[in-house]
């Protein structure tokens, strides 16, 4: 079980974790993933200087910023369920 894990912090809601949610809880439905992944929200995770949304994936924060959303997803989440890591491409 992959965990991900979106800052709702003032700071991140600000800078967009409402649609970021959106965008993945839509992304976990269409793919059928609900039993892999293990979505929750989080309290400001202290990385509010940073640009972007704070997310962490299985203890790891990124930081996702504007629209990218749906990219994040591909390179750093299904990656992962695939078992290889997180894309370089
Ligand atoms: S509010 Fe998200 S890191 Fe502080």
């Amino acid at each position: 079980m992959l965990e991900l894990c979106v800052c709702i912090g003032s700071s991140c809601h600000i800078k967009g974790a409402y649609n970021l949610i959106q965008t993945f809880q839509q992304l976990i439905e269409e793919k059928g993933l609900h039993d892999r992944i293990d979505f929750k929200s989080s309290f400001c995770m202290r990385q509010c200087q940073n640009p972007g949304v704070a997310v962490s994936v299985d203890g790891q924060i990124h930081h996702v910023t504007g629209g990218g959303g749906v990219d994040f997803f591909h390179k750093e989440v299904e990656a992962r369920l695939e078992g290889g890591g997180p894309r370089t491409v």
